[in-house]
């Protein structure tokens, strides 16, 4: 397995591309279920659970092609894919694809709506807590689905189709409302989801939803009233601007100090990051298009904050954040509200000298004034980058162990930190 070796202590000054959001990508990828006709997505980032994606959408019968360089093109704006989905060979999504990425659970409502049955595979826990999908099925229950659990697999019927009805979640869930939205443009007749999420990722789907001819309001808040159409058309849309990705790179350029450009960053996507880094006493400049984050030898101050959903403070970037603050001036404290699991980063980053102390859901972490490079381990996806931040900091080298974790969501991770500075390199498996 590849490692990455970083030599911490370098300031990071530069410019960063963002590229498009991994968890806007996946949903609007699936979405191409929806319809026969072809859907254009531009700016997918280079990512291997896109890679997951598409071979479990191909395994339903969509078609794909993916846009070769094009004059002009450095590759730093992601790729344009086209899917077709012209008839659903397949309505099982198995249990070998499924257990490798919970998102690849969505396609449950989409191929319910038009096919009228799916047999998806649970998708199973994951690292960072048990993750159920009570939600989903409850709301695809309620727009008709009848549901069975069999062997595994959630079993979902609707031979005359869905049905327009008000769902109404008990917990806020990006998922869940990701499923009952793309369904509910096929149901017939109106639909309510209430206290659906809000995250800036579920209005990037709704939007290409629209432009492929659906009838959705509300849009951005918690309350989306969907009018059920016949049937969808193609669409052309581009991936909006990944906004963890954007808060990973601010935690990065803050630890090391510098002064880092984050083009094509959606600082509107991040209020409550950005008032916590600026608490913390990191300078952050938004203009319309991009984010400078600076830091030049002044001190960090420590910060509360408590995970919660958009537009809270966001759980994608909980670790990044416990990294940035492992060398604050005092304690900080941090709580997860969202998942029950999430702090795995904690023991690696105490290998590199961090004090942290866990009690239930929540972190104290006690700054100090110097990490030490170690070997570490990835556990998920936003602990490993957290320990990338708290590395390019530490003394001396670090080595990250089960980089694959970072290549699900990070699109040239060493690249852009080299770009800005950094000295990060990926050691090959041997
Ligand atoms: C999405 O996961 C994201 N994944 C996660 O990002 C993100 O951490 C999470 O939302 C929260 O923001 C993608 O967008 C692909 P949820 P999702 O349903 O939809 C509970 C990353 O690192 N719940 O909003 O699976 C659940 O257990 C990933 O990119 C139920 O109880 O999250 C959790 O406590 C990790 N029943 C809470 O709701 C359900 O049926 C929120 O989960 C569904 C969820």
């Amino acid at each position: 397995m590849d490692r990455i070796r970083i030599r911490g202590g370098k300031i990071l000054n530069g410019d960063i591309q963002i590229s498009g959001a991994k968890n806007a990508a996946l949903p609007l990828m699936i979405a191409s279920l929806l319809t026969g006709k072809t859907l254009t997505l531009r700016n997918v980032p280079r990512l291997a659970d896109v890679n997951l994606l598409l071979r479990i959408l191909r395994n339903h019968g969509v078609d794909m092609t993916v846009d070769g360089k094009r004059a002009g093109e450095d590759g730093s704006l992601g790729e344009t894919i086209h899917l077709s989905a012209a008839t659903i060979a397949d309505t099982t999504a198995p249990y070998e694809l499924v257990s490798r990425m919970r998102a690849s659970f969505w396609v449950l409502g989409p191929l319910l709506a038009r096919c009228g049955e799916a047999k998806v595979s649970l998708p199973g826990g994951c690292a960072i807590g048990t993750r159920p999908v009570d939600l989903h099925l409850m709301a695809l229950e309620q727009l008709g689905g009848k549901i069975d659990i069999e062997a595994g697999y959630v079993v979902a019927k609707a031979p005359n189709g869905l049905k327009g009805n008000r769902v109404v979640f008990p917990k806020v869930s990006v998922g869940a409302t990701h499923n009952a939205l793309m369904a509910s443009t096929l149901a017939k007749g109106e639909t309510i989801i209430e206290n659906a999420a809000q995250e800036p990722e579920i209005g990037d789907v709704a939007a290409c939803l629209v432009k492929m001819g659906a009838k959705i309001s509300g849009i951005g808040s918690s309350t989306l009233h969907v009018e059920g159409v016949d049937e969808l058309k193609g669409a052309d849309h581009s991936v909006l601007a990944d906004r963890i990705e954007t808060g990973t790179y601010a935690m990065a350029a803050a630890i090391t100090g510098g002064e880092v450009t984050l083009k094509g960053a959606r600082a509107d996507h991040l209020d409550s990051m950005i008032a916590a880094l600026r608490q913390a006493g990191v300078r952050i400049d938004v203009t319309q298009s991009a984010m400078r984050i600076s830091r030049n030898g002044n001190r960090l101050y420590p910060i509360n904050i408590e995970t919660m959903p958009y537009p809270g403070f966001p759980t994608d970037l909980q670790a990044q954040m416990m990294a940035l603050m492992t060398m604050a001036d005092g304690v900080s404290t941090i709580r997860e509200t969202i998942f029950e699991n999430r702090f795995m980063h904690v023991q690696e980053l105490a290998r590199l000298g961090a004090e942290i102390s866990l009690s239930g859901d929540t972190a104290h972490v006690k700054g100090v004034h110097k990490l030490t490079g170690a070997q570490v381990m990835a556990t998920d996806l936003r602990a490993s980058v957290s320990l990338v931040i708290a590395a390019l900091a530490a003394e001396g080298e670090t080595v990250l162990h089960r980089v694959y974790h970072l290549d699900r969501g990070f699109e040239r991770l060493e690249a852009k930190l080299q770009g800005c500075g950094a000295s990060v390199e990926r050691l090959a498996a041997a």
